[in-house]
């Protein structure tokens, strides 16, 4: 694919403020008077916005691991061909708010199926898509849970209401995949407030896109 535009990736463990972050960051570009898109994984699209109701729901507690992974996978392509692809060709810039580093997070190690398996059904979803860049919100696990927990507007889905072991482990995941991708992705101090991560995530964002 000849990609003229610029795909940034935003991951993290729950809690960590990626999505309020994410907007400033899309009115400051958009502002700007930048081409950019903002959107979200698994979801995005109608299609894949069914397949995250059907992953996400709390009565689905009989979903295998593997079987999780594939919906991810399936969920990620069609987002990929229907709207990425598209934006990246026509020059957007295009902000995901999660992508495929949350399932070699949560399903390759929190959930045991190893992030080289996992990759590997990632690859034949989105080939040779890989983000320019990746950043990283790094807050401690207990931390984003008890930010959840206090939050009334959110509703909790299947996975946020794992354990805290299976939090931990998708955290060590991260770093695990910080390590293979050093160059791709970067960490941003996410226990800071609001104002403080979108600036410095915007320092990161003006290097990649200016
Ligand atoms: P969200 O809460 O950030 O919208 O993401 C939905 C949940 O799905 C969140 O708990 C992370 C999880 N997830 C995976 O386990 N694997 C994936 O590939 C993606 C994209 C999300």
């Amino acid at each position: 694919m000849v990609q003229k535009g610029v795909f940034i990736t935003f991951e993290g463990p729950e809690g960590a403020g990626k999505t309020t972050v994410i907007a400033n960051l899309y009115n400051r570009l958009k502002g700007e008077g930048r081409n950019v898109m903002l959107t979200r994984e698994p979801g995005g699209i109608r299609i894949a916005e069914k397949i995250r109701d059907v992953i996400l729901d709390n009565n689905h507690q009989e979903m295998d691991a593997k079987t999780e992974a594939l919906l991810y996978a399936a969920a990620r392509r069609q987002h990929l061909a229907e709207k990425v692809m598209p934006a990246l060709r026509d020059g957007y810039i295009v902000l995901c708010d999660r992508f495929v580093d949350s399932s070699l997070a949560y399903q390759g190690h929190g959930r045991g199926l190893g992030i080289d398996a996992v990759l590997s059904i990632n690859e034949f979803a989105i080939g040779d898509t890989m983000p320019d860049a990746t950043i990283f919100f790094d807050i401690a696990p207990e931390i984003g849970l008890a930010r959840i927990a206090k939050n009334n507007e959110r509703e909790q889905n299947r996975l946020d209401k794992e354990s805290l072991d299976f939090h931990r482990k998708v955290y060590e995941g991260y770093l695990e995949i910080i390590r293979r991708y050093p160059n791709r992705i970067i960490k941003t101090d996410a226990s800071l407030s609001e104002i403080e991560v979108t600036e410095n995530v915007w320092k990161i964002i003006c290097a990649q896109v200016m």
